[in-house]
């Protein structure tokens, strides 16, 4: 079995409204995910590129479901520090460490929110003429989008509320829980 929710009982789980999804059901629609990638770009060696450090734990799971070959990169941008909601305002802070001129590129996102983030650093990836561009990202959020942006792969739809887990954090914090679930609004209001 893969749920080790037992585990996860208090701690940081005290800290969540509800349970969003579970270990299960992440671990299935990623595996789909990765199966539908995987045959897409069999013949394609794409460069897999994860934002950091949000799609740690997706991008991890998803290319174990991936059984072609394929490259591993990843990139870092300013996010929201510790505020909720976007400002607009993205820099890169990690680049890419391989050449993206001609190769497949995925782009590999915990969550897309307003678009703001990803809608910017397709222009720049674009710049550099990859062969093809798309995003995979685990969750849309897609009341909050701000820009018209093509996800074309998604796992799941996400409420517009603050998540956590499996990757994507508060403050930091929250990461390594294994689901994602909704913050309780008093730990981000205080
Ligand atoms: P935009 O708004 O540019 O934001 O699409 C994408 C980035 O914002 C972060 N983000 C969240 N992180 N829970 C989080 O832990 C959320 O509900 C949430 N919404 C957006 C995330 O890092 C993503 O890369
Ligand atoms: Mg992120």
């Amino acid at each position: 079995t893969h749920t080790t929710t037992d585990t996860w009982q208090g701690g940081l789980t005290a800290d969540l409204s509800k349970i969003l999804l579970s270990e299960k059901q992440i671990h299935e629609r990623v595996a789909q995910l990765g199966h539908t990638l995987a045959s897409e770009y069999a013949d394609k060696d794409p460069l897999m590129v994860g934002i950091l450090s949000g799609s740690l734990l997706f991008m991890a799971d998803l290319v174990r479901h991936m059984n072609i070959p394929l490259s591993i990169d990843f990139m870092a941008v300013s996010s929201y520090g510790d505020r909720t909601t976007s400002s607009g305002e993205v820099r890169i802070l990690k680049d890419l460490g391989s050449a993206a001129t001609g190769r497949h590129i995925v782009l590999v996102e915990d969550i897309v929110d307003s678009g703001l983030t990803l809608d910017y650093l397709c222009d720049i990836l674009r710049t550099r003429h990859p062969a093809s561009l798309e995003i995979c990202a685990l969750l849309d959020k897609h009341e909050a989008r701000k820009r018209p942006l093509q996800v074309r792969h998604v796992g799941f739809p996400c409420p517009n509320e603050f998540v956590v887990g499996y990757g994507l954090d508060y403050r930091g914090h929250y990461r390594n829980l294994p689901y994602i679930g909704v913050l309780k609004p008093a730990i981000y209001t205080t």
